[in-house]
């Protein structure tokens, strides 16, 4: 079994799960945490080297205020507790996004936590907050016509300006809840990914879904422009 080293998640469906239950749709993100959790021990198990979760989307902030103030809270209480104890398991954590809109507490929180981890070497989490692919591709634009803007630019030099940079691109992205679209999550790096679209809300997302997952991407071809003939040689 091929273990990927990169899998990227949209984890979405919390608020149908909740709905589903008649609960409040604040519930399903609870719950969503937990599956957090689960998955990223899992991954840790696998050894799948990196992991990248779409938290909060630039778009997220048109949701109800208190939703979004929810949203904030709960990634801040997970901060605080189990991302300390992910610490303690060697995992590194970064947040990939616009860091300018966050509170300044939560700022503090992100900073903190980045430099405590910044030398764990088992699994790497990578948290998209504030986050959509199409700013991550401005934001390089912007980045290389402030550093050296005649310099002619190649597609090696461009993903260095990327906020997942230097992690390799996912050979994997599964979205969960049925929906088939990446609603922009990470874009240039998705180029040669394969795509797993499941039914499953993310509450009932647990580690045997991830190993279901990871046999499916077993039974793909990768052929990255080629012909099978030719991968066999
Ligand atoms: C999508 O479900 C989920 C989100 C927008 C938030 C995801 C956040 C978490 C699981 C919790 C925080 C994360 C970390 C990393 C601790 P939805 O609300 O769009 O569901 P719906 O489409 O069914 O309404």
């Amino acid at each position: 079994m091929v273990i990927p080293k990169h899998v990227a998640i949209i984890m979405d469906g919390n608020g149908r799960w909740a709905k589903k239950r008649l609960l409040p749709r604040v519930a399903g993100h609870v719950r969503g945490v937990k599956r957090v959790k689960e998955i990223v021990e899992h991954c840790s198990e696998l050894g799948i080297r990196y992991l990248t979760l779409f938290a909060f989307g630039r778009e997220n902030w048109r949701r109800p205020k208190e939703e979004v103030s929810f949203l904030m809270n709960l990634l801040s209480e997970q901060i605080s507790k189990e991302f300390y104890k992910l610490h303690e398991k060697n995992v590194r954590i970064r947040f990939m996004g616009d860091k300018t809109r966050l509170s300044h507490a939560i700022l503090g929180q992100v900073k903190d936590i980045e430099q405590l981890t910044s030398n764990n070497n088992k699994l790497n989490l990578n948290i998209a907050l504030d986050y959509s692919g199409t700013y991550d591709i401005v934001q390089a634009v912007n980045r290389i016509i402030a550093n050296s803007p005649t310099q002619p630019i190649t597609e090696e030099i461009f993903s260095q300006y990327l906020l997942s940079y230097p992690d390799p691109d996912p050979e994997l992205l599964i979205r969960t809840s049925g929906e088939s679209r990446v609603s922009n999550f990470i874009l240039w790096q998705l180029a040669y990914s394969e795509c797993y679209f499941t039914s499953k809300l993310w509450p009932d997302f647990d580690k045997r879904a991830l190993d279901s997952a990871i046999e499916w991407f077993n039974s793909r071809e990768r052929r990255f422009g080629m012909t099978s003939e030719q991968l066999k040689k």
